[in-house]
């Protein structure tokens, strides 16, 4: 199969036809951390996706509750709205991106944007974690695991079907920038406030800490690797609550390394703070990068590395989702 946008110039050559690029206005319900970064990579970047694509997506909306807020990459005038129904009554929007977390009021507005036969991308792990298995087929969710990483790509078009038997990862940014930074000599506190500095971590990192956000991926990945689908309930987890600095060092002081590991096979799923030589691939990684090994048969291992988290690395794989929709 040609390159999406590439045409047929001979028997066999395509080439990419250099038109005019296609305007394409798309809503954002969100702009946060990820919408905004959404908005300035496609604002930044408009030149060279049109030459790419042929196509210029252009964020018309942006959902969201306060119009007052300060914001650090403001958006264009006119843009922001509190009326969802101005978004979803709007007919040249044909594509959307839910970036404003939470369940219920995301789950209704993505329902009803699926209803009026508009294309869906979501960033969501809670979401597909708990009450989103249905979507999995009918919207992209690139940015809700792993950041710019195309795991969920990887795992859904990239492997012959049914031939992952085991996947293990690194799936939580926050969490690895911690151990990272306190193996490095910082004391547990220290770590933490300079990741609230780095923008690494919300004000409340419970989820973070506590493991919950890595279950959520690990149960996302587990359904899309296997099939069956696994909810957040039924993933044992625990998270860094208790670690500090001198365990991490005490671990270190051993040629070992400790992080926190998510292992998905289609018995169980769990994510578990785990001792890795210190030459593992898992223990390698610095700063808030993750990693995801995956294991089956024919390729044998496929190991995929980046940055994991954070507003910037989210919106590229959000980003890809939107050409593609609207592709
Ligand atoms: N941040 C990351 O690194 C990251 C990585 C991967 C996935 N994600 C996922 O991406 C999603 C967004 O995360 P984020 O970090 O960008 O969140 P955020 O910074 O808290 O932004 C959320 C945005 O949604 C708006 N919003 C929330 N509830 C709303 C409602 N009921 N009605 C209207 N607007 C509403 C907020 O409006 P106001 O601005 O007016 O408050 C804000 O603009 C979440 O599902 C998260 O799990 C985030």
């Amino acid at each position: 199969m040609p390159i999406p946008g590439w045409m047929r110039a001979s028997e066999d050559k395509y080439v990419r036809p250099v038109t005019t690029p296609r305007d394409v206005p798309v809503a954002l319900l969100g702009y946060g951390a990820v919408g905004s970064a959404v908005d300035r990579h496609l604002r930044r970047h408009q030149g060279e996706l049109a030459a790419a694509t042929g196509l210029r997506l252009r964020v018309v909306h942006a959902l969201v509750r306060d119009l007052t807020k300060e914001r650090a990459y403001p958006a264009l005038d006119g843009v922001l709205t509190t009326s969802f129904e101005r978004i979803l009554g709007d007919g040249q929007v044909v594509a959307v991106a839910e970036l404003m977390g939470g369940i219920d009021t995301s789950r209704r507005y993505i329902d009803l944007l699926l209803g009026r036969g508009k294309q869906v991308a979501t960033a969501n792990k809670q979401l597909l974690a708990t009450d989103g298995h249905d979507l999995l087929g009918r919207v992209r969710i690139g940015g809700s695991v792993c950041g710019a990483i195309p795991l969920v790509e990887t795992l859904v078009r990239g492997l012959p079907p049914g031939a992952c038997t085991r996947v293990s990862g690194v799936v939580n940014g926050t969490t690895n920038f911690l151990l990272a930074r306190m193996e490095s000599g910082s004391s547990r506190a220290e770590a933490l406030e300079e990741a609230r500095r780095r923008r690494y971590v919300e004000r409340d990192p419970t989820e973070d800490l506590s493991g919950a956000d890595a279950a959520a991926k690990m149960a996302i990945i587990a359904t899309l690797a296997f099939g069956d689908p696994v909810t957040l309930d039924d993933v044992a987890f625990e998270g860094i609550d208790q670690l500090d600095e001198h365990a991490v060092r005490e671990a270190q002081s051993r040629g070992k390394a400790l992080r926190l590991v998510g292992i998905a096979t289609r018995r169980e799923v769990t994510v578990k703070v785990t001792e890795l030589d210190a030459s593992h691939p898992f223990a390698l990684l610095c700063d808030a990068d993750n990693a995801v090994l995956l294991e089956g048969t024919g390729f044998r291992q496929l190991l995929l590395a980046g940055p994991g988290a954070g507003g910037e690395e989210t919106a590229s794989a959000v980003v890809a989702d939107l050409f593609e929709l609207v592709r």
